[in-house]
């Protein structure tokens, strides 16, 4: 994009501002419903999605006042300051196709930030990081029919000119911004229009089976493999070092019996501390 995304741009997201200057033949071209504030845009999408608003259907809020996080986490979500968006998709898909979203997501939103002028972290399976600092994440829902998705619903929260104070105490120092980041406002309109072209892009190649070009770029990004992790299972606890992606997204993790673990979906926790040793032993 050869715009530049430092702040120049109007400071709310109404839907007319959001279609100037889109780039994107579908996404976002059926509706953008741009609220000041709901609970959560995913709530919003689900009813639309319901209704049967069509693929590419784009919900945008200023702010969120129960932004939901994966596993029942919460999005802090003050007005004005991030990107609290989601995407309507009907992928003709099975459900075990979902995890690939996730990670397509991951690429395109840290593709659109590192044309803000900072190089983004992608940490397995929606985090993206900022000098491993989380700045922005995905939330997947979807609606199945039998096995396969009646619709899927892509959130994605972005901590743009988020201030320190307005992060909850308890996450300051896991959390940080774009603006934290880069010292600098960033347009809040232009990365979100960088983003919605990035994703549009990527799921294409997604939906011609070239989810390897996708996997590829996330490594350009990634920050988990090499890394000593921990990964909360429902059911247990894998120690290990974070050894690949297979081919379906999934990660594989080697523990120190040398057993690898297949993790398709997962809270994983990097350690700071090299384990490795420890693991060998
Ligand atoms: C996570 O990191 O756990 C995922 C965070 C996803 C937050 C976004 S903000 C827009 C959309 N609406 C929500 O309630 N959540 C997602």
């Amino acid at each position: 994009m050869s715009r530049s995304i430092d702040q120049t741009s109007p400071i709310t997201l109404s839907s007319d501002a959001i279609k100037q200057g889109l780039r994107t033949r579908w996404l976002g071209q059926p509706a953008i419903f741009s609220f000041d504030v709901v609970e959560s845009t995913n709530t919003e999408a689900n009813r639309l999605a319901q209704e049967g608003a069509p693929e590419g259907t784009l919900i945008v809020a200023e702010a969120q006042t129960k932004g939901r996080g994966r596993l029942g986490r919460t999005w802090v979500s003050p007005p004005g300051s991030g990107l609290y968006l989601s995407i309507i998709l009907r992928p003709a898909h099975p459900a075990d196709w979902l995890p690939r979203l996730t990670l397509t997501a991951g690429v395109a939103v840290a593709s659109a930030i590192r044309q803000t002028g900072t190089t983004p972290q992608l940490k397995w399976p929606n985090d993206i990081l900022i000098a491993d600092r989380k700045v922005g994440g995905i939330l997947t829902e979807a609606v199945f029919d039998r096995r396969r998705i009646d619709f899927a619903l892509l959130g994605i929260g972005i901590n743009v000119n988020t201030e320190q104070e307005e992060l909850p105490v308890s996450i300051r120092n896991l959390a940080t911004s774009l603006r934290l980041g880069l010292g600098k406002t960033v347009s809040r309109l232009h990365l979100l229009q960088a983003l919605l072209y990035q994703f549009e892009q990527w799921y294409e190649s997604l939906n011609t089976g070239n989810f390897a070009a996708i996997l590829e770029t996330w490594s350009e990004f990634d920050t988990t493999l090499g890394r000593v992790v921990e990964v909360f299972l429902p059911e247990k606890k894998v120690v290990g070092v974070a050894e690949a992606l297979q081919s379906d997204g999934t990660l594989l993790v080697r523990d120190k019996r040398d057993h690898l673990h297949r993790i398709v979906a997962g809270d994983v926790v990097h350690c700071r501390l090299d384990l490795s040793s420890d693991l060998k032993a």
